[in-house]
């Protein structure tokens, strides 16, 4: 009786680190958290709950990825169609033959929907990629970059907005690889 009242102590902190953690919206306050599974977990050894532990934990050794504002993205695919649709693709899907190089050595636009490369990215450098544009690129990278720098042509807000655009159009197993990188690489 002792141990088992024990264990439910234990389990209901263990959710209730879990609701905390559903309920924060806090990148660091996530990270926080993490740290604390394992504790708990091991707290759940040895009971029938360990399933519930384990499906748990699973989901919470990477927090699930916040939801995209509808507004963020109506205001993304106005940004997207006025700023970048005529490089990138009006749908996403990148100039013709992307993967290839012009012949003066540039790189062609890519898609930023599912079949490219960009949900490979952690939010960071996506964002540097928006605000610095071509001009990050290392010079022996093998080719070059006509992408433009916005860091003075949007506000901070329509390039997050122009990001969570691009990121309504991943299916879900994209989106939650996306944002485990995004954690990563805090
Ligand atoms: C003049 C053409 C052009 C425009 C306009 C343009 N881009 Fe690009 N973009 C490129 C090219 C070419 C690349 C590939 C080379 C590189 O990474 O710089 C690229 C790369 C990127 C990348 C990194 C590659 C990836 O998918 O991982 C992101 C992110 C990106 N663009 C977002 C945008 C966004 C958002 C806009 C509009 C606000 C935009 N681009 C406008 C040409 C353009």
């Amino acid at each position: 009786m002792g141990a088992g009242l024990n264990h439910r102590r234990q389990l209901e902190t263990y959710l209730a680190v879990y609701n905390e953690m559903k309920r924060s919206v806090s990148l660091k306050k996530h990270l926080v958290l993490i740290f604390l599974w394992p504790l708990l977990l091991a707290a759940c050894q040895g009971d029938g709950d360990l399933d519930l532990a384990r499906n748990a934990s699973q989901e919470l050794s990477f927090p699930p990825a916040p939801a995209l504002s509808e507004a963020d993205v109506a205001l993304g695919q106005q940004v997207y169609a006025e700023n970048c649709a005529a490089c990138h693709g009006a749908d996403l899907e990148g100039e013709a033959d992307w993967k290839s190089q012009n012949e003066d050595r540039s790189f062609r636009a890519p898609p930023h929907d599912a079949s490219g490369h960009t949900w490979h990215h952690g939010d960071d450098i996506l964002i540097e990629a928006i605000r610095l544009g071509g001009a990050r690129l290392p010079a022996n990278i093998g080719g070059t970059s006509t992408m433009p720098a916005y860091a003075d042509i949007l506000t901070d807000e329509e390039i997050l907005a122009v990001l969570a655009y691009i990121k309504s159009s991943w299916p879900d197993d994209l989106r939650r690889i996306q944002w485990e990188q995004t954690l990563r690489e805090q």
